[in-house]
């Protein structure tokens, strides 16, 4: 079980990537001696590849099924994911709340599913558009960190994940994302926060410098190297000064 030590950087490839790509970027990585600063939720099948292929890099999954086996086609059990040595889940992304209907309560039961089996899961909650120009960020996401949380009594991570943030290269304002890391640390004070939605090269130091979150969730950026390197390099900066 994982409960302490989880790397900051966490690349979601989403529905992308390929087997060359894969490849390359393990060798960028372990050029730079930074294959184990990064998990990486690869999409299925490239998850088997790399558990045959590459010893050297963290995988993570990016959704599991609630149950434990049985007549789901096409669903993927988290038993089967340990069997690849995968300990983290990316679980309730809004692409999959989105376009597969999953609910607070289901994303719930993946997550006591997932630790059963061995996983740390990674809860994704995150506003609208509409809820943030209202004003109502910190109250909702606190409904959603509390609906997916109450009475879980094992380790697991929240990701912050705006919906109108994620592949729009907008942000929220540091401070914004300061006051939603705040909100949830009042309901579950010792758990990690990632934050995800247009992380970049370019914002990663800034966003490094938000007081209490833990690490970020990348998307497309997570599909370059360099973008990558770079991200995990800002974080490290900024974890080795604090440190000081
Ligand atoms: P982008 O980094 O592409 O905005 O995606 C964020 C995300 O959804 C990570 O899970």
């Amino acid at each position: 079980m994982v409960k302490n030590g989880a790397p900051k950087v966490i690349a979601n490839w989403k529905m992308n990537g390929t087997l060359d790509l894969l490849s390359t970027m393990v060798d960028d990585l372990s050029s730079e001696n930074l294959d184990h600063n990064i998990i990486f939720c690869l999409p299925f099948p490239l998850l088997g590849y790399a558990f045959v292929k590459y010893s050297n890099i963290i995988l993570g999954a990016q959704d599991c099924h609630e149950q434990e086996h049985g007549a789901f086609t096409g669903c993927t059990s988290a038993q089967m994911l340990n069997e690849l040595n995968i300990r983290y889940v990316v679980l309730g992304h809004s692409e999959r709340r989105l376009h597969c209907n999953e609910t607070n309560p289901l994303i719930k039961q993946k997550a006591i599913t997932a630790f059963q089996n061995g996983f740390f899961p990674i809860l994704c909650v995150g506003e609208s558009l509409d809820v943030y120009n209202k004003g109502d960020s910190t109250s909702f996401v606190a409904n959603q960190v509390k609906e997916l949380t109450s009475d879980l009594d094992f380790p697991y991570a929240i990701a912050y994940e705006p919906l109108w943030s994620i592949g729009s290269g907008i942000l929220p304002k540091m401070h914004e994302i300061v006051e939603v890391i705040n909100c949830v640390h009042e309901i579950a004070p010792d758990i990690k926060v990632y934050y995800g939605g247009s992380v970049n090269s370019a914002n990663a130091f800034d966003i490094a410098h938000c007081k209490g979150l833990y690490g970020v969730l990348v998307g497309g950026a997570s599909l370059k190297s360099d973008e990558l390197i770079s991200i995990v390099k800002a974080f490290d900066q900024v974890t080795q000064h604090s440190s000081n």
